[in-house]
């Protein structure tokens, strides 16, 4: 049997990156598979096909995680359309970087609601949920930034150390109904956010890490299906870091 067979999982924005890969290793383990990204698009049709393609149910929708109504209405549709919901795994992100001295309320606003308080929405919809089942597993993707800080990126630092204050809590709060809360801290991970740094800062990054690559979607992916699985059945409240050993 695999591993997450009989199980719903929740991805949030997975058209790409590390949520694309992360929704695959779920359906490749045997898990029914829901994911949201902001609107659908051929890239989300074509990941419904590869999710169906692994023998499971699998169905997009259109949200944004940062808004607490659609947020509501949308996790109310997929336990409607898929009965349960075992697995959450709030991946949506974005960065607007800058120096402090130069970003706008803007930036920071935007980050902060799509980064910290999307987490906090699908979590606060999942938990009636989750709480009726009285089982689940909760995986909230931090970053490294969030554990140590980065220049230029205050904002976005900021709303991923949130994330494991966040983490922490519910942890402690959700334990009580064998519900689990952890975060995964990627490093540098190779997708189309990062592909937007300049060339010259992708080498400096990739200088510091002691395993000497960036990390693959697939590498957090496979961090991913641990958590949510009955292998990581008495681990919670924590923050793994995913980073070549960079963050240590
Ligand atoms: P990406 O930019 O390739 O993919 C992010 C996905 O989230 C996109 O499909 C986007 O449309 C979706 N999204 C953005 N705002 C949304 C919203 N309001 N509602 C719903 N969906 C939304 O990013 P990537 O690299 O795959 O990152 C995924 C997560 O991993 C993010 O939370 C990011 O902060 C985190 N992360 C990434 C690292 C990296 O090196 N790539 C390192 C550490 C953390």
């Amino acid at each position: 049997m695999k591993l997450l067979t009989g199980k719903t999982a929740l991805v949030t924005g997975a058209a790409r990156g590390i949520g694309k890969a992360i929704a695959l290793k779920l359906a490749q383990e045997g898990a029914d598979v829901a994911f949201t990204d902001l609107v659908l698009s051929e890239a989300t049709e074509q990941l419904e096909k590869e999710l169906q393609a692994c023998g499971v149910k699998a169905k997009g929708y259109a949200s944004n995680a940062a808004n607490f109504d659609d947020t509501q209405k949308v996790v109310s549709e997929i336990a409607k359309d898929f009965g349960r919901v075992d697995i959450l795994v709030n991946n949506a992100g974005i960065t607007k970087d800058g120096a402090v001295k130069r970003m706008t309320e803007e930036q920071w606003d935007a980050v902060i609601a799509v980064n910290l308080k999307s987490v906090f929405n699908f979590t606060k919809a999942i938990q009636p949920v989750m709480w009726k089942q009285a089982g689940g597993s909760i995986i909230n993707m931090s970053s490294v930034v969030g554990v140590s800080g980065n220049a230029n990126q205050a904002n976005y630092a900021a709303s991923k150390a949130g994330i494991i204050g966040l983490t922490k809590s519910v942890a402690k709060e959700f334990g009580v109904r064998g519900i689990r809360c952890n975060a995964i801290a990627p490093g540098f991970i190779e997708t189309e956010m990062t592909a937007a740094l300049p060339e010259e800062i992708r080498k400096s990054w990739i200088e510091k890490i002691p395993l000497r690559r960036g990390g693959t979607p697939a590498d957090v992916a496979g961090v991913t299906v641990f958590l949510a699985s009955d292998l990581s059945s008495y681990v919670s409240g924590q923050v793994i870091n995913v980073c070549g050993a960079m963050n240590t």
